[in-house]
């Protein structure tokens, strides 16, 4: 019998409502619609409990992880699902290295910790990392904030036998991964590219977050494009009328035969917190496989799911 998955939370923001909520939808309709891989090392969607959350809003803390999901600014709409209540309370999680141990305490019984908090608040997301460290957890981290790629924190990891999975979730079907495939095509059938950008808005609170951080996020961004600087990503705009859904505007301007000109534009509307939770579903299953399997650092599996995996810039 497949033992499940063990998983804690961090943040109760947009991401974990798509989570928390797709894994009710699975479970109950057995359905297979936009999962990439329906089994990942004998571990199926069904198979992953959420047995911890961490939250820093008041309104959240001591909630039920299904209530507090729900709570604004979220904006990830209702799933057309029944959400049982999870059993699981919101718990304070901690914004500095002074709470290391408290966090780590609770996370006894967990196996994977997904950290996916804000963007750009490093020294957060690397007291997690600590956490998740001295309480032996795999450590995913969802955010652009450098961790996995920081080569000191690998090495501890590694170390200890504990998967580190980072950074920053490429998303489903997202800018990055459609952008990418269009700059491969024009390569690919020979043509040449002279210039390209994308232009992302979105209306959730991580948009809203990004546009006043900007900087891990845009570097991010350019890791995932691989690209020199004919590519160019235009800063986020944060519109609230979008709620979860993001848009995004890609243009790539080429020559083809004979120098003659190609122009492509493409428009993608996409729920955002969706792109992430299709990631972070496989990103847990490999970080869960590979903790069993005593393969402690990067997996090379999950490095098509990132945006800045190891390597990358910071
Ligand atoms: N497609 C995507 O949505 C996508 C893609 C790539 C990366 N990401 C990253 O995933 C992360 C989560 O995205 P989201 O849309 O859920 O964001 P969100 O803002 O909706 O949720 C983050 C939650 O974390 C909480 N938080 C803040 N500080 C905390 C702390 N110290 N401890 C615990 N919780 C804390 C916030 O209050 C908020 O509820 C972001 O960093 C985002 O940049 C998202």
């Amino acid at each position: 019998m497949i033992e499940r998955v063990r998983v804690a939370v961090v943040g109760v923001g947009n991401n974990t409502s798509a989570l928390v909520q797709g894994l009710a939808l699975y479970r109950q309709s057995g359905s297979l619609v936009g999962i990439r891989r329906p089994i990942i090392d004998g571990l199926g969607v069904g198979d992953i409990d959420i047995v911890a959350a961490f939250a820093t809003s008041k309104e959240k803390i001591g909630r039920d992880l299904t209530e507090a999901i729900f709570l604004a600014p979220n904006n990830f709409p209702r799933l057309n699902c029944d959400l049982p209540r999870a059993g699981v309370p919101v718990t304070k999680g901690l914004v500095d290295a002074s709470e290391v141990q408290r966090v780590a305490a609770a996370l006894a019984g967990a196996e994977v910790l997904l950290y996916s908090a804000p963007s750009g608040r490093p020294e957060t997301a690397r007291a997690y990392a600590a956490a998740a460290h001295k309480a032996g957890v795999a450590f995913i981290n969802t955010t652009a904030d450098p961790v996995a790629r920081d080569p000191q924190l690998m090495d501890s990891f590694e170390a200890a036998g504990l998967p580190l999975l980072g950074d920053d979730l490429a998303s489903q079907f997202g800018t990055s991964v459609l952008h990418n495939a269009l700059l491969r095509l024009l390569e690919e059938r020979g043509l040449t590219l002279v210039s390209s950008y994308q232009v992302n808005l979105g209306g959730t609170e991580d948009f809203r977050n990004l546009v006043e951080n900007p900087d891990t996020k845009k570097r991010s961004k350019l890791n995932a494009l691989s690209a020199d600087d004919k590519v160019q990503v235009a800063p986020l705009g944060y519109l609230s009328q979008l709620k979860s859904q993001k848009v995004a505007h890609l243009n790539l301007e080429a020559q083809g035969w004979g120098e003659t000109s190609v122009s492509l534009d493409v428009k993608l509307k996409v729920h955002d917190p969706s792109g992430a939770a299709g990631v972070n579903i496989d990103l847990i299953r490999i970080a869960a496989s590979a903790l069993r399997n005593g393969r402690g650092g990067h997996s090379a599996e999950a490095t098509s799911l990132l945006k800045s995996p190891p390597g990358t810039a910071i």
